[in-house]
């Protein structure tokens, strides 16, 4: 049987080999890049190392369960929390029990144990091990251009009678509005994004603690990736922010709203942040804006912003430990902030 313990710094050489036997090379060149931001500058992360388990047999490394701690406000109570991510079995060693271990561990030692954009195989592993499923996270996409609306499987022909007869549609959908406040860009989180943070906590039901030390680290300290920041600012506080990036995929080009914070009924704030991200989206050339939100309020503002839902696959499994929630708690999600900025969804 194989033993479970903390990850040590000596281990790091056998869970990078592990890394690429199970998720490839490139998957683990990226992971490398990522690792020490990840797990080591983590302003959560424990005193006495990353929050990682290994499972190893005779000192061979076999199995990991890493795990990105935050702090979840629940019903406006802080729970020490943590998202599961990186988790792997060494293929010749699946299917016998060890995930499922592994998966235990985890969930023994946190407040509250998150998954997000699950594969097939943990998805599955959850619902047998019977978590809470609170998702998938709803998907939402503005189009902008005619390309928006390409399909790889139409012919060519139907991709432009498709393009030819929504085109006005688009144009409507995707037209200018009016700013209704002063949006400014930054580099850094300053104390005004905690007390911004504090001030609307308690109007979500779920939502990971989004402070200026965790909003650093996680959108400007990243290595991975370069986000851009819009401010909404009102006299001397913050009303809210909104991170987004433009990145190229196979379809066309793309402005991705990773993260925002606004009070969820301040919808002239909300709106304006999102008619700041139309324009920046334009001005990239991209075809369209897409978002993840789980929050009914959110949602409704994208939807009147010209978003509309698209089919989602960002599994969500959820498990308060810390304290007692009845079961009503996970099956109304309606003020749930979840978005493409948590976990490590954005990689
Ligand atoms: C997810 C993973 C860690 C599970 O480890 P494991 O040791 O195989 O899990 P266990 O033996 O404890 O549990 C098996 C259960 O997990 C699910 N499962 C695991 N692998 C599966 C697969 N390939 N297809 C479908 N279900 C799978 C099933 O529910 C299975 O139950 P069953 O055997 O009764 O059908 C392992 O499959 C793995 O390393 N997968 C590849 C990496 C990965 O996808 N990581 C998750 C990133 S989010």
């Amino acid at each position: 049987m194989a033993d479970i313990a903390r990850y040590r710094p000596e281990d790091q050489r056998q869970v990078e080999t592990l890394y690429r036997r199970v998720f490839g090379v490139g998957s683990a060149e990226a992971n490398r890049l990522r690792w020490d931001w990840q797990y080591r500058h983590n302003p959560h992360r424990p005193a006495d190392g990353p929050l990682i388990w290994l499972a190893k047999e005779a000192q061979t490394v076999i199995g990991q369960y890493a795990a990105m701690p935050v702090k979840l406000s629940v019903q406006g109570e802080d729970l020490d929390a943590a998202w599961g991510m990186d988790v792997m079995v060494a293929p010749e060693r699946q299917r016998k029990g060890l995930g499922e271990v592994l998966f235990r561990t985890w969930d023994r030692n946190v407040g509250a144990s998150l998954g997000l954009g699950l594969s097939d195989s943990s998805y599955r592993l959850f619902k047998k091990m019977k978590w809470p499923d609170v998702g998938p996270v709803p998907c939402l996409v503005k189009p902008l251009s005619r390309r928006a609306l390409r399909r790889p499987g139409w012919s060519v022909t139907a991709n432009r009678l498709v393009s030819a007869l929504t085109l006005p549609w688009i144009r409507l959908v995707a037209r200018t509005r009016p700013l209704r406040g002063e949006i400014s860009t930054i580099r850094q989180f300053d104390d005004r994004f905690t007390r911004l943070w504090e001030r609307v906590a308690p109007q979500f039901a779920f939502a990971v603690r989004r402070d200026a030390a965790y909003l650093n680290w996680k959108f400007v300290q990243a290595p991975h990736v370069r986000y851009s920041i819009g401010v909404l600012e009102r006299g001397e506080e913050v009303a809210g922010y909104v991170v987004y990036r433009h990145a190229q995929e196979a379809r066309g080009r793309v402005t991705l709203v990773v993260d925002w914070l606004t009070a969820p009924d301040d919808h002239d704030g909300m709106l304006t942040l999102l008619r700041w991200v139309d324009r920046e989206a334009r001005a990239a050339n991209s075809d369209k804006i897409r978002a993840f939100a789980m929050h009914t309020a959110f949602r409704k503002l994208l939807k009147q912003s010209g978003y509309f839902s698209v089919k989602s696959t960002m599994e969500f499994v959820s498990k308060i430990n810390a304290r007692d929630v009845p079961s009503a708690f996970y099956a109304s999600t309606d003020t749930w902030h979840v978005t493409l900025g948590d976990s490590d969804q954005d990689r």
